[in-house]
């Protein structure tokens, strides 16, 4: 069968897509990194990229006036290289409705809590600061609202007594790297049905609406 064809969307580090082209390296597995594009020359995920042969493109969005100039050029970029599923990892502008729309169902992003809390910026500390136990991370499908859509993977993490922002965002980052694989992984098999607000996996031996802290035999 052919693999899902996936373009990474990063704006910096681009740790979480180096777990998706890790992942992708493997034997077998569904879907392959057919380009790595940021709006940002500097993002340091790019040397990666290109170390492990994968063609990356900058379209830097402040050369273009309106967002909606910048999205086409993303959508004319990926439509050339028919590209089936874009993964935002760290890919921090905000996206127009028409975009999310123009790939519906075909947006995958990570974000580093428990959604549908702590959406947007400083997640970290305003988790440490509310006194909530318990954090994490979440693969959604996007929907034009920021941070919201069908959750495929959650993974919850501790938060413990001298836990600072850094050292919270530490852990869960661990968590993100064996989610974000896990979540293309269902959906390059096709197995993720949407159903509304939520995302059901087809296959699973137990009637689960969606993955906590999954280990990849339990699917
Ligand atoms: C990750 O923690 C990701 O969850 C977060 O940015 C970081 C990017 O790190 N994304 C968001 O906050 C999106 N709302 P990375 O560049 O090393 O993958």
């Amino acid at each position: 069968m052919a693999k899902l064809r996936v373009a990474v969307l990063i704006s910096s580090r681009g740790s979480n897509m180096q777990s998706l082209v890790r992942a992708c390296a493997q034997e077998g597995f569904p879907a392959e990194i057919t380009t790595v594009l940021s709006n940002n020359l500097e993002a340091g995920g790019l040397k990666f990229a290109a170390e492990n042969a994968i063609p990356t493109r900058v379209i830097d969005h402040r050369e273009f006036e309106a967002r909606e100039e910048f999205e086409k050029q993303i959508t004319q970029y990926l439509e050339e290289l028919e590209i089936d599923l874009i993964c935002l990892a760290g890919f921090m502008r905000l996206l127009t409705a028409d975009f999310v729309n123009r790939w519906r169902d075909r947006i995958l992003n990570i974000h580093p809590s428990l959604l549908p809390a702590f959406k947007g910026l400083h997640v970290h500390e305003r988790a440490i600061e509310s006194g909530t136990r318990f954090t994490g991370c979440t693969v959604h499908i996007v929907r034009p609202e920021m941070d919201n859509g069908p959750i495929i993977v959650q993974a919850a993490v501790p938060i413990l007594g001298d836990d600072t922002p850094d050292s919270l965002a530490t852990r869960i980052l661990e968590q993100e790297h064996r989610i974000y694989p896990l979540a293309l992984k269902l959906m390059a098999e096709g197995r993720i049905r949407i159903q509304g607000p939520i995302a059901l996996i087809d296959g699973a031996e137990q009637p689960i609406r969606s993955l906590i802290n999954p280990k990849l035999e339990e699917i």
